[in-house]
Order: C-alpha cells, then structure tokens, then sequence
C-alpha cells in the first residue's frame, strides 16, 4: 500500500496503542515502533525500573530524544508513543514531524477494565486514590492537550479490532 504519511498513535495508557498500531503496521506492511520500547533497548531496563532508579523527568528526557531521532527518519513506519510523551510541549512539534498524529480515545471504563492487572506502568501504582480516581485525575490533565496535538481524533468506542486497525491505517493512505 502506498502510504501518504506515517501514523503516531497517542492517548492514555490502555487505549490499545500498541496493539492496535501493531495491527495497523501489518496491513500496511511497514514496521511497528514504540517509543516505549525504544527506550526500554537503548537503558537495557523496563520503564518502571527507569522511573525507580532514575527518575520520571529521566524517563520524559529519553521520549524527547526517541521522537526526536524518529523525525529524522525517511522510512514509513506506525509509531505508537507512550502516554504522556505528548504532556511536553517541545515533543509536539516533534510528533507532527514523525507522522499524522492520531489521537486514540477510549472511555474511562474500558481504561479501568484494561489497566485493572497492571504491573507495568508506574505512574498507576504511585499517589493517592483508587485505579479509576487516578485515571480520571491524570485524563482530565492531559485530555485537551491530546485534543489540541492530534490531527485526527479516533474514537474506539468498542468497534471491532480490525476495522479499527484498518480505519486507522487508511487515515495513512487517504490524506495527501
Ligand atoms: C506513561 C505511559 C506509558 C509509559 C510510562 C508513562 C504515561 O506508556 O510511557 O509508563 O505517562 O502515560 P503507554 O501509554 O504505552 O502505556
């Protein structure tokens, strides 16, 4: 398929950016990249070790310098970025270099049920509240910033996952 421009999935924690991105890059052929997981390569620990051991501004120093590197590439790629990369403003022009930025929303509940056994994200496992108070705290935050960054707004609000997949991997081959 020829692609117009590269897809960067943004939204919460659990919006289904990596499986859906991953469901994406298939149809179109091209690499799945994950910020996340970039980053997880190059410090040789998980996330939650990073923000343990060096700190969440660390962390939020090693997203600007992934996306930033990724603008610079020539290839096409579906990029998923994690969730609060897009909180810093110098990563939002960064983030429109890379790709269509596309805004995957999902509502609170499908966030609640799908975070409900995680072990992996540390910003749910730090605070005061229970999951669903910090999910409310942390979206009412960055929800407008999600809106005013992307491009296109993806609603999943409980499509099938591969027409949600190929929705969003035609948003990469009908914009000029
Ligand atoms: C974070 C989201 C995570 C990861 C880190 C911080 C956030 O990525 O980058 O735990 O601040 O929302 P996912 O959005 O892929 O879970």
């Amino acid at each position: 398929m020829n692609m117009n421009c590269n897809i960067v999935l943004t939204g919460f924690m659990g919006a289904g950016k990596t499986s859906l991105g991953k469901a994406a890059a298939k149809i179109l052929q091209v690499p799945f990249l994950d910020t996340d997981d970039m980053i997880v390569q190059s410090e040789g620990m998980p996330v939650s070790e990073i923000f343990q051991t060096k700190g969440e501004a660390y962390f939020r120093s090693l997203e600007t310098e992934t996306i930033r590197q990724l603008g610079g590439r020539k290839d096409r790629y579906v990029l998923s970025v994690g969730g609060g990369l897009v909180m810093q403003p110098e990563n939002r022009p960064l983030l429109h270099k890379a790709g269509l930025v596309v805004y995957l929303k999902v509502g609170i509940d499908t966030l609640a049920r799908r975070l409900a056994q995680d072990t992996k994200r540390p910003l749910l496992h730090q605070g005061d509240g229970t999951l669903e108070e910090k999910i409310v705290r942390i979206l009412a935050q960055r929800e407008p910033i999600y809106q005013a960054a992307a491009d296109v707004v993806f609603v999943n609000d409980g499509k099938p996952f591969q027409q949600a997949a190929r929705e969003i991997a035609s948003l990469a081959v009908s914009i000029s």
